[in-house]
């Protein structure tokens, strides 16, 4: 795992845009794997405006998103394939057939769909406060694919911030498998915001378990961890010298 130091928010979302847009450049039809949350919104707004001024085609790309949740439309703005929508594909010349979620009844076919496509290229992951990784939480097999899973307690309260109330914060998604996240040819992990700096801390200091999803990135030949200052604060509180 390979570690840039952003200096702030705005600093790590331009760098992540930038490897994206250098990652299309390089092969114009890209399979970009994609996330949802608040930590990747910087990162598409700077590639909405890098469409806007210099028109980088994404005609065609594919996109696999990480997850959805069950029991949501794709109308509901809570639901992600709306998150992708607003925050991206509505920006860019993307043809509407060549964006994917996975979702309850094709199951494990999105592996094979995603296997169709030559595999993910570009892989852009958060991380939770708890580890996860995609949807998978704590204790979920290295080995898993994509299938149904439980959101744990923890996660529905990060993400109630979205709903009404954390009532209708739904109880299960469907999750790209940690196994298929592995299978990505590059990952970006972007980390941003003090309420991540004790999971930072625990990724860099901590062994590869399934305790904690996201240790098993270190184990992957191409991971690019870009963080803001906030999110290293642990870290470089802790641990100086992996700065030095
Ligand atoms: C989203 C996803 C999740 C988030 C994680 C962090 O598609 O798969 O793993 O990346 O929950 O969410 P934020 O960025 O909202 O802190």
């Amino acid at each position: 795992m390979k570690l840039i130091e952003a200096a702030s928010y705005e600093k790590m979302s331009e760098k992540a845009a930038e490897l994206v847009i250098e990652q299309i450049k390089r092969k114009a039809n890209t399979v970009l794997g994609l996330a949802t949350g608040g930590t990747p919104v910087g990162m598409y707004k700077c590639l909405t405006e890098d469409y806007q001024n210099k028109q980088t085609s994404y005609e065609q790309v594919n996109t696999v998103n990480l997850d959805e949740y069950v029991g949501l439309s794709k109308e509901d703005p809570n639901s992600y394939a709306y998150y992708m929508k607003e925050h991206l594909f509505k920006h860019i010349n993307i043809p509407p057939g060549q964006t994917f979620f996975p979702s309850k009844e094709q199951g494990e076919q999105y592996e094979e769909l995603i296997a169709s496509l030559g595999g993910i290229d570009l892989q852009i992951l958060g991380i939770g406060e708890n580890g996860h990784i995609g949807f998978n939480e704590p204790g979920t097999s290295f080995h898993s694919k994509t299938g149904i899973v439980k959101l744990t307690d923890s996660t529905r309260m990060a993400n109630a911030r979205y709903f009404a109330s954390i009532k209708e914060v739904p109880t299960h998604a469907v999750s790209m498998g940690i196994a298929t996240i592995m299978q990505s040819k590059k990952i970006i992990l972007l980390v941003s915001g003090k309420q991540k700096a004790n999971i930072l801390h625990r990724l860099f200091t901590e062994d590869v378990k399934e305790a904690l999803p996201a240790s098993i990135l270190k184990t992957h030949p191409n991971v690019l961890v870009i963080a803001d200052q906030d999110a290293l604060s642990v870290l470089k509180e802790q641990e100086g010298s992996v700065f030095q």
